[in-house]
């Protein structure tokens, strides 16, 4: 048996009780690394009603090496993974709303960021530079790793990237439950002076100029992003134009607290008035 079964038989041995509900737990569970055995992790286990497959997100990882553990995460979910995918985008999104929620509304405790109604040339955009290891990749981009292992495993071909891309786009778009604080006034003023351009008045996104909706994403990872952009850790590649703009542009801003005012100005965008 190899080091993969042997994950496999722990998780349903100790989880194995709530298997088939669709309901995402925690669970402490053992696995064995190349060098250590007995080494415990914890997980989020997502079992979705659709099909039948799981999803292993890494949570606090002790004693171990969180890269190899996101390589694993594939693994896991073809093993439990009910052998078909159907062609659909439903079905194909199913394996995702373990990290990113049923409704593509994303999940910040996991470091998932929302999906739904963002631009589906973006989403695919990003997809194949995951999987063609453009993004993700860095050593310092440990959640990139844990995605690009996703859209490496779970998403068999190009036409399942693409069908999923646009699922995820007619998603209904979410905004965020609660808003950032900071001072809107400066954040309107460097929101509109720096960002607005590219990334709409209200922060919606513009497809014609490849800048994704910004409104929903939670805080943590819009500055994550930004930071990855700032510090050569996504949208170096050469061949990736609209990363290695927006890797120029995030040099631009001096402040953290001006970024901190930006997203409370785009937290505020697309809410009912
Ligand atoms: C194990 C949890 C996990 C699973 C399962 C997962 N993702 Fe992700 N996903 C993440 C994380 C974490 C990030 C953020 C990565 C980063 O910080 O750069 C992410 C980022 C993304 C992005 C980039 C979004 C953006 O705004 O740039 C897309 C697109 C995406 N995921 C789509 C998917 C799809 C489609 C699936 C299913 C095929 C999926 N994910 C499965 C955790 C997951
Ligand atoms: C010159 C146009 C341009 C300007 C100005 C610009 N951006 Fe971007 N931004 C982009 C593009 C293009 C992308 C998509 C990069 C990619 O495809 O990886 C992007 C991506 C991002 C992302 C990643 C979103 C995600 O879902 O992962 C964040 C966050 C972001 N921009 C924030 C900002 C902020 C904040 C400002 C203002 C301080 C700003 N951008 C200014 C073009 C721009």
């Amino acid at each position: 048996m190899d080091k993969h079964s042997r994950i496999v038989r722990q998780l349903s041995a100790d989880c194995g009780h709530i298997i088939g509900a669709p309901i995402a737990i925690r669970c402490q569970v053992g696995y064995e690394t190349q060098r250590n055995t007995n080494t415990t992790a914890s997980f989020v286990l997502m079992l979705t009603r659709h099909s039948r497959s799981v999803a292993v997100a890494c949570g606090e990882a002790r004693r171990s090496r969180r890269i190899a553990l996101a390589s694993w995460i594939g693994t896991l979910v073809l093993m439990y993974g009910a052998s078909s995918f159907a062609a659909d985008g439903e079905k194909l999104f199913a394996p995702c709303v373990a990290c990113h929620g049923s409704k593509g509304e994303g999940n910040a405790t996991l470091n998932a960021p929302a999906l739904a109604g963002q631009d589906a040339v973006y989403i695919e955009r990003q997809l194949r530079n995951f999987r063609t290891r453009r993004r993700g990749t860095d050593k310092a981009d440990v959640l990139g790793t844990q995605m690009q292992a996703a859209a490496t495993t779970m998403l068999t071909d190009d036409a399942a990237v693409t069908q999923v891309a646009s699922y995820v786009a007619k998603l209904p778009k979410t905004v965020n439950a609660k808003p950032a604080p900071g001072d809107l006034h400066n954040g309107n003023n460097k929101y509109q002076g720096i960002c607005g351009a590219c990334h709409g008045v209200t922060a919606e996104g513009n497809p014609a100029l490849k800048a994704p909706r910004l409104v929903g994403l939670d805080a943590h990872y819009i500055k994550r992003q930004f930071a990855h952009f700032r510090d050569g850790v996504r949208g170096t590649d050469p061949k990736d134009t609209p990363g290695r703009q927006m890797a120029m542009m995030s040099k631009t801003l001096a402040t953290d607290r001006d970024l901190d005012d930006i997203i409370a100005f785009i937290h505020r965008q697309g809410r009912p008035k």
